[in-house]
C-alpha cells in the first residue's frame, strides 16, 4: 500500500467537542492527533512533517493534501442520479450487467465511495444483501462512517446506503476465504491504468486509493464465489490484465465505460 503519512486534526475554528471527535478518529485509525493551533493546512503539514491532514470539522471529515490541492471526503457520487434514472425506467448499465433482482446478493470487491454498491443495494432491495470490501484503511473508515450517517434525500437512496455491509479488507485476501457460490454476483471496479477521469470528483479517490493490480488468481477466486456472474468495470478499449474472457460486454451507455460479464466457475 502506498504510504501517505497524515495526522488527524480539527478545523481552524475548533472547540472541545471537535477536538474530542478528532481524537476519537485518530484512535480509530491508529494515527496521531495534533492540535491545529490556528495554522493553515499548508503550515500544519509542513511544521508537523506530514504530507496530509485528516481534518474533522463540524461539517465533515476529510483528508487534505495541501501540496496538490487534494481533498477527499465521503459522498455518494452519482448514486442518487443513477437510482432515479433506474426508477424512472432509464436503466443502469451496471445493474443490467449484474442482472440484479430483488433478493440478490452482491459482493463489491473494490468498494471505494460505495456509489456502485449503493445502486446495487437499491436494486436488490430489503431482501437482498450487499457486502463491500475496501482495502485502504482510511477510505474504508470514511466509507463505513459515511454509509451509516450521510443524509440524502431521494426515494430509497439513504436506506440503500444504510443496508450495505461495508468492511475494511483486501479482496485478494478475502475471496479465498469465502464459500463457493456464496454470492450471486462478485463485482470489481479497479482503477484504470491511465488517468481517465474527467470528473474532478474521482481524482481524490484515485490519488489516495490502492492501485496494486488485481491478478488472474483473484478473478478466478471470484468465479468460484459467484453463482451468477463476475462483473468487471473497465474503460472501453482498455484491457485490464488478468481478467478472464467475458461471456458478454454491456456498454456503459454514452460513457467510455463497459462492464465485462464473466461466467462463474462450473
Ligand atoms: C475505482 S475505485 C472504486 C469506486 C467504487 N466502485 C465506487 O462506486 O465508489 C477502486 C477502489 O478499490 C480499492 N481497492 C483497490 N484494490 C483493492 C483490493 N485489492 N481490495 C479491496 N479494495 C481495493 C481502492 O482503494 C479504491 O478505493
Amino acid at each position: 500500500m502506498r504510504d501517505l503519512p497524515y495526522l488527524v486534526t480539527t478545523s481552524r475554528r475548533t472547540d472541545p467537542e471537535l477536538v474530542g471527535r478528532a481524537q476519537a478518529w485518530a484512535e480509530r485509525l491508529g494515527m496521531p492527533y495534533a492540535d491545529r493551533a490556528d495554522r493553515s493546512l499548508e503550515k500544519f503539514c509542513a511544521e508537523e512533517g506530514v504530507e496530509a491532514a485528516l481534518t474533522v470539522t463540524s461539517v465533515r471529515v476529510g483528508l487534505v493534501i495541501p501540496a496538490d490541492g487534494t481533498e477527499y471526503f465521503f459522498h455518494p457520487s452519482m448514486a442518487r442520479t443513477r437510482i432515479r434514472n433506474t426508477r424512472e425506467g432509464g436503466g443502469d448499465p451496471m445493474v443490467t450487467a449484474m442482472a440484479l433482482q430483488p433478493g440478490d446478493s452482491v459482493l463489491d470487491c473494490t468498494l471505494g465511495r460505495a456509489a456502485d454498491a449503493t445502486v446495487a443495494a437499491w436494486a436488490v432491495g430489503e431482501d437482498g444483501h450487499v457486502v463491500g470490501y475496501e482495502a485502504h484503511p482510511l477510505l474504508a473508515a470514511l466509507t463505513i462512517e459515511g454509509l451509516a450517517s450521510y443524509e440524502i434525500d431521494g426515494a430509497g437512496v439513504q436506506e440503500a446506503m444504510r443496508r450495505i455491509d461495508a468492511r475494511e479488507g483486501d479482496c485478494r485476501e478475502v475471496l479465498p476465504t469465502l464459500d463457493t457460490r456464496s454470492f450471486d454476483v462478485v463485482y470489481f471496479d479497479p482503477f484504470f491504468g491511465r488517468m481517465v477521469e474527467r470528473s474532478d470528483a474521482m481524482k481524490p479517490l484515485r490519488r489516495i486509493g490502492l492501485h496494486e493490480p488485481i491478478e488472474r488468481v483473484t478473478y478466478e477466486a471470484a468465479r468460484r464465489v459467484a453463482s451468477r456472474a463476475v462483473v468487471v468495470k473497465q474503460r472501453r478499449g482498455e484491457e485490464l490484465p488478468g481478467v478472464p474472457e467475458p461471456a458478454n460486454i454491456i456498454s456503459g451507455g454514452g460513457s467510455r465505460i463497459e462492464y465485462l460479464v464473466i461466467e462463474p466457475a462450473r
